[in-house]
């Protein structure tokens, strides 16, 4: 197999994955958008990577802002930017032929439904394998997830894709059935826009200066929590998918055995020590909330389930940030599913039987 890995997105999540692929002996080049340079400015005026935390390296990393070079180097291509970077990245991607490649986006956020162009293969991810933070040159991994959870837009993929991915991949791999099922489980969705907006007086009036876990999710937002997490596991039912809670997906993602969300968010140590944000501006809500609670309302409507604990949030936000996420976020409109029938969106996504997954566990 090919030990090359392209990846789009230059920033603590890519260079996090750079530095743990090349610690595995993997060639890797970086991908990072001109109008977005500032990490991959700071690596390379460095001239090395700098990781520490639960990966340790120091070492040259490749970085290109040319589209044609990353095609070029490696038939297996791994994004790594917010999903609100995705149409950017598909407008530079159009024009080239990819039937030969295969994208993974981490996360998706349903990157397959909205990617219009042929690709070889679209397989997406739940979560990013790494919880961390980049300073200057220097990306801190405060935490690597046991597992992720993975699904192909045409599912199963052929062997040999599944072989090479399973091969490249840096975390054990819970293979699904759906991308959606795999988006429901991004539970990113639950945690990070109610902790921000529950805490909105408290981020703006200290600079962010507290613990967004620890000192953020305290009992009343979990239980704000587990009222958007009820929804979205109705959502994953009507699929036919067995639905667990964020909590038990977070403890499965990080091999963790929390009790629950407030004793997480107190003692899990990719969690507890993460400051809040300085304001509002940024991607637990401008990513979080129009490409997956946006999504999943859209999801609930379609199927007639009260997605209001949703809503309620998606409203909330847009009156803080005067963003109108309805309409800019991820809807079956922009998903491209809006014309199609509540059954036959429940035939295209439902759970398949277990042989074909399973089996490859
Ligand atoms: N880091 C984590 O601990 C973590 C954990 C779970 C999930 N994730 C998810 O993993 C993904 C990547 O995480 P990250 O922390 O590496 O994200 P990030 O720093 O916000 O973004 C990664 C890179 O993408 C660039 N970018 C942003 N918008 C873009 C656009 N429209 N076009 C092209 N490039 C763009 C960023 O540039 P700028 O710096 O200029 O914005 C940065 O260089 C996100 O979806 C995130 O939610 C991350």
């Amino acid at each position: 197999m090919e030990r090359k890995v392209s990846i789009i997105g230059a920033g603590p999540s890519g260079f996090a994955l750079a530095a743990d692929l090349q610690n595995r002996g993997i060639d890797v080049l970086v991908y990072s958008h001109p109008d977005h340079f500032r990490y991959a400015n700071e690596v390379m005026v460095k001239g090395q990577l700098t990781v520490r935390g639960k990966i340790e390296s120091s070492m040259p990393v490749c970085i290109t802002s040319d589209m044609a070079e990353i095609i070029e180097f490696s038939l297996m291509i791994i994004l790594t930017i917010p999903s609100t970077g995705h149409e950017t990245v598909l407008q530079q991607l159009r024009g080239f032929s990819l039937q030969q490649h295969t994208i993974i986006a981490i996360p998706g956020n349903l990157f397959s439904l909205i990617a219009d162009i042929e690709i070889g293969c679209v397989l997406e991810t739940n979560l990013s394998p790494y919880s961390c933070r980049m300073e200057r040159d220097e990306v801190l991994v405060l935490g690597k997830k046991s597992l992720i959870f993975i699904a192909a837009l045409q599912s199963p993929p052929s062997q040999a894709i599944y072989d090479a991915v399973q091969e490249i991949m840096p975390v054990k791999l819970c293979w699904c059935s759906s991308v959606i099922e795999v988006c429901l489980l991004n539970v990113n969705g639950v945690f990070h826009p109610l902790m921000i907006l529950m805490n909105a007086a408290r981020i703006e009036s200290t600079n962010g200066d507290f613990f967004l876990y620890r000192d953020g999710l305290t009992s009343s937002v979990a239980k704000a929590m587990i009222a958007v997490d009820q929804v979205r596991m109705q959502i994953g039912n009507a699929f036919g998918h067995s639905m667990r809670s964020a909590l038990r997906v977070s403890n499965e993602c990080y091999g963790h055995t929390f009790t629950s969300l407030v004793d997480l968010a107190r003692n899990s140590g990719p969690h507890n020590g993460l400051k809040a944000p300085p304001d509002l501006q940024n991607r637990n809500i401008s990513e979080d909330v129009p490409d997956l609670l946006v999504c999943w309302h859209s999801l609930a409507e379609k199927l007639g389930i009260d997605a209001s604990p949703i809503k309620a949030i998606i409203v909330l936000a847009q009156m803080a940030t005067s963003v109108d996420y309805f309409q800019s976020g991820r809807s079956l409109r922009k998903l491209h599913l809006e014309d199609i029938s509540r059954s036959e969106l429940i035939e295209r996504f439902m759970a398949q039987p277990d042989g074909a997954i399973v089996s490859r566990l």
